[in-house]
């Protein structure tokens, strides 16, 4: 993460929100290859079927991320989107399906494991610690690294200016925006391939909410693959090169962030016209 990476980008840039092929990448499925389908993906959970306890809150769904890119899942309340996160993260039996991250199934490895094969989860709630101080945050986010965490710490305060300002301050002091930098920055804390956020912008003004999106982007253009949750379907799915609509644990719909929007079927049943 250097800082000419993250200089003079917004999320209207369309150079980088249009350039993935519809479904971002193809899968290689020629007979008679070993390669399991996920191959051309960094990040796939495929027909992940579960829940909790007996009842089944996903059914067969598919998520998948390409290096560097921007997936985004939208639905409704209730959908599954948070539950598909924690199945992508291990947190979540699977009574079928798999992950795939790199080309290296994953699915029976715990949450931590994960962590240590790349993957970062920032979830929906209770992400930051209110009680520790923003700098004590970032330094909990690299508990497993046993290298220097200054130079990341410093990365992450060039992405997010002000948690220097604040780094000793208590991270329930900030507000709604500044605390969801902190959880962004922690998961930063562990040098993911890949940043899985669970609505990161959840009751933050739609200024703040354009920031955030724009430091995502610049995320991902270090190369960070980024699976988010997000509410704000409309904004999201502006800077998804991936979008993915779920709607009682199954995927509804399936393509290009700006396809999606475009889709008339889409527009009215889940973006409101
Ligand atoms: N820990 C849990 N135990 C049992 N059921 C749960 C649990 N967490 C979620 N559920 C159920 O799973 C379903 C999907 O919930 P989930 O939180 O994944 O939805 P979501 O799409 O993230 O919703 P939201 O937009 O409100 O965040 C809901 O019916 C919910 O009641
Ligand atoms: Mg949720």
């Amino acid at each position: 993460m250097s800082s000419d990476a993250y200089s003079g980008r917004g999320n209207k840039d369309r150079t980088i929100t249009k350039t993935s092929e519809p479904g971002g990448g193809i899968p290689d499925t020629r007979a008679g290859t070993a390669k399991p389908a996920a191959g051309a993906h960094f990040l796939a959970g495929e027909n992940m079927t579960g829940g909790y306890g007996a009842t089944d809150i996903l059914h067969d769904c598919t998520l998948t991320v390409d290096k560097g890119k921007i997936a985004v899942i939208v639905g409704p309340n209730g959908a599954g989107k948070s539950t598909a996160m924690k199945a992508v993260f291990g947190m979540l039996n699977l009574r079928g399906g798999r992950v795939v991250l790199d080309g290296e199934e994953i699915t029976d490895l715990s949450p931590q494991d994960r962590v240590a094969k790349g993957m970062a989860f920032v979830p929906q709630t209770n992400n930051v610690f209110v009680s520790l101080s923003v700098e004590e945050n970032l330094e909990m986010g690299a508990f497993l690294r046993k290298d220097d965490i200054r130079p990341t710490i410093e990365q992450v305060y060039e992405l997010f200016p002000i948690l220097k300002d604040k780094r000793r301050q208590p991270a329930g002091e900030l507000s709604g925006g500044q605390r969801q930098q902190v959880a962004v920055g922690r998961a930063l804390m562990t040098q993911p391939k890949l940043l899985m956020l669970d609505e990161p912008t959840a009751g933050v003004s739609p200024i703040v909410m354009d920031e955030l999106f724009d430091r995502i982007i610049e995320v991902a253009r270090t190369g960070i693959s980024i699976l988010m949750v997000e509410q704000n379907a409309r904004q999201a799915l502006e800077i998804a090169d991936t979008g993915f609509v779920l709607v009682q644990g199954a995927n509804a719909y399936t393509d290009t962030g700006q396809a999606l929007l475009a889709d008339p079927e889409v527009r009215r049943t889940f973006l409101g016209g």
